[in-house]
């Protein structure tokens, strides 16, 4: 884990946040405190609400109820203060596969009107371990290269806060250790990051807070020891996480509550042998 550099603020604050879609509820009352400089994991299932939650904070979608500060700025009413602070990078890596790696930087470097654009690209392409490939298509890069890429692209402009959306998602095991190299350099700049994951590992490697969201609220929040405690002294953080969200092997309950007293059984355990833990 990267060292806290947190120096009290809050980066993000998030108080009772609702939001529904027709008849579904996906946030039930969201609360969420990110100190400055720390880096944030919000673990949770798929269709949990972890897409829904970083399109609101980055003023995607507006919330029905409750209030969020990202940067200072309430993400309702200074948007535009919001998004000169931030930089997000979403399920789907949008880069340009026609551009070489050292084009789609300079482009956006330009675009975002950084002095000396194509000296910028150049070192962001030597920070990212992307030298070699610097001169080919971006299409031609690997899964991991690609959200490097990706990530690399979004931080031009020096943004105080930077949203990453399940940042290896669908990346092989390789691609996932490159990318959490990437994460980790910036944790040490001391970079605000709220990241997704569904990958209890990256949270646990990655995050100084993991806040788990089922039902549309936080479920349990804190370092892991606290995640496990939150589930009845889990035996670690997958176990804990099946338990806080109703999956362990006797479950199947919604009930949040109810699930949290059992002890949970091991459950699989393929993201340890991935990471050759
Ligand atoms: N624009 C939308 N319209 C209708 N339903 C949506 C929309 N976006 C998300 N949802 C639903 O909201 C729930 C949460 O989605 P999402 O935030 O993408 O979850 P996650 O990112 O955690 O997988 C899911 O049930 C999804 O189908
Ligand atoms: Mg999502």
């Amino acid at each position: 884990m990267p060292p806290d550099t947190s120096g009290g603020s809050l980066a993000i604050e998030v108080n009772g946040l609702y939001k529904s879609f027709g008849d579904t509820a996906v946030l039930r009352g969201l609360d969420l405190a990110v100190p400055a400089g720390s880096v944030f994991a919000l673990l949770g299932m798929n269709g949990a609400g972890k897409t829904t939650t970083v399109s609101i904070l980055t003023t995607v979608l507006k919330a029905d109820a409750g209030t969020a500060r990202v940067a200072g700025c309430d993400v309702a009413t200074q948007p535009a203060k919001v998004r000169r602070a931030i930089t997000v990078t979403g399920q789907n890596v949008a880069i340009d596969t026609v551009l070489t790696g050292l084009e789609n930087l300079a482009l956006i470097a330009k675009l975002r009107r950084v002095p000396r654009p194509k000296v910028v690209a150049g070192e962001l392409i030597e920070r990212f371990g992307l030298a070699q490939a610097a001169g080919k298509p971006a299409g031609t890069y690997s899964g991991g290269m690609k959200r490097r890429l990706d990530i690399a692209m979004s931080l031009i402009g020096q943004p105080q806060v930077v949203f990453l959306d399940e940042p290896t998602t669908g990346l092989d095991p390789a691609g996932r250790h490159e990318v959490w190299g990437v994460i980790g350099g910036l944790a040490e700049q001391g970079r605000t990051i709220l990241l997704t994951t569904q990958y209890m590992e990256e949270a646990a490697r990655l995050a100084h807070t993991i806040a788990v969201l089922h039902g549309g609220v936080i479920a349990a929040q804190g370092d892991e020891a606290t995640i496990r405690a939150a589930a009845g002294g889990a035996p670690d953080l997958e176990a804990a996480f099946l338990t806080l969200t109703g999956n362990d092997a006797g479950g199947g309950t919604e009930d949040v509550a109810g699930a949290a007293g059992k002890t949970a059984g091991a459950g699989p355990a393929s993201w340890r042998k991935e990471s050759g833990l």
